[in-house]
């Protein structure tokens, strides 16, 4: 069963409660989190985080792209995150390892992500203990650019690795995805798809989320 997790980044953050009951038909809601540093933008944070927690039930995805997320990731989880999930560029090896741990002690599953330069071998030192891996499909920053399909066979290779070692991982790709890329993140393995304009700028959203499960 494919998953869908729509990106609030694209909803109207003066009606993010509104824009959150819209969503009610997918998965997760996916909140993307960015410091002005490891992207060149500035979105939400920590207090915006619960006040979501207060107006949902639904299961929250946190997609850190900040630097050195060990900093934060604790907080991110008391403040009401379901999963959180980090970039392997944004630390050392042993603070990516001891992020993981720190999410799992609070209880909360943990995910680690790749921009498009990183390959899929890059996950293996974590592959075994992470809940979830996050392929981006545009440079990471901003909603609404376009899919990047030379991504396909890093989800391949990585629905491979995941099948061998880790089986219960989830693996989700996030950016462009919409009703004519959908199928093919399916087809390379992907369970949970990220969208963001896809989702928000549709006439009838539930109709929307029914068609990106492929
Ligand atoms: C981009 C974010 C995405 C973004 C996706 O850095 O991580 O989650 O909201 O937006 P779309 O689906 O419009 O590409
Ligand atoms: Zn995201």
């Amino acid at each position: 069963m494919i998953k869908i997790a729509p990106s609030i980044l694209s909803a109207d953050f003066a009606n993010l409660e509104r824009d959150i009951r819209r969503i009610a038909e997918a998965d997760y809601v996916h909140v993307d989190v960015m410091d002005g540093v490891f992207v060149p933008n500035i979105s939400i944070g920590i207090p915006v985080l619960q006040s979501i927690r207060k107006v949902t039930d639904m299961f929250l995805d946190v997609h850190l792209m900040i630097v050195e997320p060990i900093r934060y990731v604790e907080r991110f989880c008391d403040a009401g995150a379901d999963l959180v999930t980090v970039h392997l560029e944004a630390d050392t090896p042993e603070n990516i390892h001891a992020a993981i741990d720190k999410i799992h002690a609070k209880g909360k599953k943990a995910g680690i992500v790749l921009k498009p330069a990183t390959p899929a071998e890059a996950t293996l030192p974590y592959l075994e203990k992470v809940d979830l891996i996050l392929v981006m499909t545009v440079e990471p920053g901003f909603g609404g650019q376009k899919f990047m399909a030379e991504q396909m066979p890093k989800v391949a290779a990585l629905r491979r690795l995941i099948n061998e070692k880790n089986p219960a991982c989830e693996l989700e790709v996030d950016g462009g995805v919409a009703p004519d890329t959908c199928r093919t993140c399916i087809e390379a393995g992907a369970n949970v798809l990220v969208a963001g304009s896809a989702v928000y700028k549709a006439a009838d959203i539930p109709a929307r989320i029914r068609e990106l499960r492929g």
